[in-house]
C-alpha cells in the first residue's frame, strides 16, 4: 500500500495557514487519486516535538544492546517519528517561512529523524564523507508560503532563502533525493494584493497537478 505522510509546521491554525490549506489540498487530491492509500498526519505545529538536549544525544550515541532504560525513553518519540517517516512512500511538507528559515517546530522534528543507525551511518572508512543514508527512494513535496517575494533561484531575495536550501540539505535523511523534492511556495503573503491572490492561484493549481501526478506514479 501506498502511504502519505502529512506534516504541518506551521504554528497557524487550519483556517489561518496558507501552508495547511495547501497540505489539506495536496491530500484530498493525492486520496482522489489513489483511494487506496493510507495517509499519516503529523502536526508538529499544533504539537512541536520537544527540543533534543544531552540526554538525547547520550542516549541517540549509546548502542542499542546498551542503552539503559530512560534512554530507550528518551528515543521514544523519536523512534515513533522515525516509524513513520519509514512507513511514508511520499512526505508532503508544509513549510513556512519564519525568519528566512524553518520554523523551530520543523527543525526540532529533523534533529528527532536524524539518528545514527536508524537514518543515517557513520563511517570514517569512507573517508571525507562518512555519513551515509539509510533510508531511500521516497519523495518529498514542500508546501511553503512566504510574506515576501522573490526566495526562488535567480530572485531579489534569493540570497536570503535559509528554508529551501536548509531542507534540500537534510532530505537525505528522509531517505529522499534532491532531485526528488517539489517545492510549490505561495509568495506576497504580506502584501495581501493581486499578486498574492495570483500566487494562490498558482501554488494552488501546481499542488493540485503535484498530487494527481504522484497519484498516478506511486
Ligand atoms: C514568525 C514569523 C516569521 C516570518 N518570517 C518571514 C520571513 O522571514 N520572510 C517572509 O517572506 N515571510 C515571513 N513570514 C510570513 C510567513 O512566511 C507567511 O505568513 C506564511 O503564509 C506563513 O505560513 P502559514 O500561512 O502556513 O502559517 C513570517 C511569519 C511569521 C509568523
Amino acid at each position: 500500500m501506498t502511504t502519505l505522510l502529512r506534516i504541518d509546521a506551521s504554528a497557524q491554525q487550519q483556517d489561518r495557514s496558507l501552508t495547511r490549506m495547501l497540505t489539506s489540498l495536496f491530500t484530498t487530491e493525492f486520496m482522489r487519486a489513489k483511494p487506496d492509500a493510507g495517509v499519516i498526519a503529523r502536526d508538529i505545529g499544533q504539537d512541536p516535538v520537544p527540543a533534543i538536549d544531552h540526554r538525547f544525544i547520550h542516549a541517540a550515541f549509546t548502542p542499542h544492546e546498551a542503552r539503559e532504560d530512560w534512554m530507550t525513553d528518551r528515543l521514544a518519540l523519536s523512534d515513533a517519528l522515525i516509524d513513520e517517516v519509514e512507513a511514508a512512500d511520499i512526505i508532503v511538507l508544509g513549510a513556512p517561512m519564519y525568519n528566512y528559515g524553518m520554523p523551530t517546530a520543523l527543525k526540532g522534528w529533523i534533529d528527532h529523524i536524524a539518528r545514527i543507525d536508524r537514518t543515517f551511518s557513520f563511517d570514517l572508512a569512507r573517508g571525507d564523507f562518512p555519513i551515509a543514508p539509510i533510508l531511500k527512494g521516497k519523495h518529498l513535496v514542500v508546501l511553503s508560503s512566504r510574506g515576501e517575494f522573490g526566495f526562488e533561484p535567480g530572485g531579489v531575495r534569493a540570497h536570503l532563502n535559509a528554508l529551501d536550501p536548509a531542507i534540500a540539505a537534510c532530505a537525505h535523511y528522509f531517505g529522499v533525493d534532491r532531485a526528488n523534492i517539489e517545492t510549490v511556495a505561495i509568495e506576497y503573503q504580506e502584501f495581501k494584493d493581486a499578486r498574492h491572490d495570483r500566487s494562490v492561484m498558482a501554488a494552488r493549481d501546481a499542488t493540485r497537478a503535484l498530487a494527481q501526478r504522484f497519484g498516478q506514479l506511486c
